[in-house]
């Protein structure tokens, strides 16, 4: 090789060097790209996938009812209540206006024993979450 055709090689050579790591710190960009899209999609899912037993300390539901749902001197036992609630959306109902249900005798009776303690509607609630809540109360 003559010493013109070694600079042409050297350069050449040069070239595909940076193309060839132009092209990898490109594909690094991309990844990035892909894992900040990945963890914003996964803080939605968080929010999505908050749970009953979440919303019933954060609503506050556990300051009456106790921190294990087993009552207090405010408010009733919420453990076992598939026995007097049939469905998700009867229990929703209910959360959302309970002063609809308190002309029963069960109501009455709760209603003497805890005069300290009013059921709060929660019907500005996102009915989603009160869904929730029923599906995790009606485990209980
Ligand atoms: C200020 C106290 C208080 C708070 C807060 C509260 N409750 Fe109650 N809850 C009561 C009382 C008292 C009763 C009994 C009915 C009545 O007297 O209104 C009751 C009754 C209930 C019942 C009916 C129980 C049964 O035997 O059928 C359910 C279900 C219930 N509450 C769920 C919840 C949920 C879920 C939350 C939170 C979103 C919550 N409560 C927040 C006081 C409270």
């Amino acid at each position: 090789m003559t010493k013109p055709q070694i600079w042409v090689a050297a350069f050449l050579l040069l070239f595909i060097a940076l193309f060839i790591l132009g092209r990898v710190t490109q594909k690094d960009e991309s990844e990035q790209d892909f894992s900040t899209m990945n963890s914003q999609q996964m803080s939605e899912q968080t929010s999505e996938q908050v749970t009953g037993e979440k919303l019933v300390q954060s609503f506050g539901c556990v300051n009456c009812h106790g921190a294990d749902l087993a009552g207090t001197n405010m408010a009733p036992s919420l453990k076992g209540l598939k026995k007097y609630w049939s469905s998700r959306d009867a229990l929703i109902n209910y959360l959302r206006n309970p002063n609809s249900f308190m002309d029963s005798d069960r109501f009455k009776a709760y209603e003497a024993k805890y005069p300290n303690g009013i059921m709060p509607s929660y019907d500005n609630k996102d009915v989603k979450d009160l869904g929730k809540i029923a599906d995790y109360l009606l485990k209980q």
